[in-house]
């Protein structure tokens, strides 16, 4: 089960993924924050990423292409992402400044002694996918999340994402369980709603 400030509480069938967290994870990740190469870098997420990152999850996560995604994503995602998992959400920039993608991480610490991470979301802008973007964000978070502790990381994603499931396959994720998820529409006050979403956007506003 995601907490409460993630995003995905898919409403369909979804495949769930888990990579323990290794000591190579540590080994090959750089200490700093930074994952320069010559045309992208990997940092933290700050305060003016926000706005980039909502506006870029709507282009990756939309009605025809990712219709689970797409109902779960909204501005409430990345600044609760930003204020509750401030050292676990990365960006990826190209040399220009631009948005190349994103990584939401959070821990999740359960009174057991496994620590758990888990990905809510993972965007790559259209132009850098194929470009292992997607897997230095992964692990730029697999090297935070183990030196905090973590020693399993998990990921989901629908059943019918074909292309990140094979993306995280290729990334180790490789135990996975079919977990079924059961959906109904709550009636009620539309005018309440549109309350909702126009307050979430109001917080993007610089
Ligand atoms: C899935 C996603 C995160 C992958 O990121 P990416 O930067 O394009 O992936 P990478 O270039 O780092 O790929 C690493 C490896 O994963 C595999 N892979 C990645 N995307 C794949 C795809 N669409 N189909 C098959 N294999 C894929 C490849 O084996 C690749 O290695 P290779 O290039 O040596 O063949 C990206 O396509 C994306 O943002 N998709 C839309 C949003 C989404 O579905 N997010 C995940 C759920 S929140």
């Amino acid at each position: 089960m995601k907490p409460a400030t993630n995003g995905v509480l898919n409403e369909l069938p979804s495949s769930k993924l888990s990579s323990t967290v290794t000591d190579s994870a540590l080994n090959e990740s750089n200490e700093s924050e930074n994952f320069d190469t010559s045309k992208v870098s990997i940092e933290l997420m700050g305060i003016d990423d926000l706005a980039d990152v909502f506006h870029l999850g709507e282009i990756l996560f939309t009605s025809g292409s990712t219709p689970i995604l797409y109902r779960t994503w909204d501005a409430y995602e990345v600044t609760g992402a930003f204020q509750t998992n401030p050292d676990t959400s990365y960006v990826a920039r190209d040399d220009q400044g631009r948005l190349a993608g994103f990584g939401l991480g959070t821990i999740i610490e359960k009174d057991t002694a496994w620590t758990y991470g888990y990905v809510t979301w993972l965007g790559i802008h259209p132009d850098w996918q194929g470009k292992q973007v997607g897997e230095r964000l992964m692990a730029a978070m697999e090297h935070r999340m183990a030196l905090d502790g973590v020693r399993m990381f998990l990921v989901d994603t629908s059943a019918d994402n074909t292309g990140a499931i094979r993306f995280f396959d290729k990334m180790g994720y490789g135990s996975r369980e079919e977990h079924l998820y059961l959906w109904k529409t709550l009636r009620g006050d539309a005018e309440t709603r549109q309350r909702h979403t126009r307050e979430r956007s109001e917080e993007l506003e610089p």
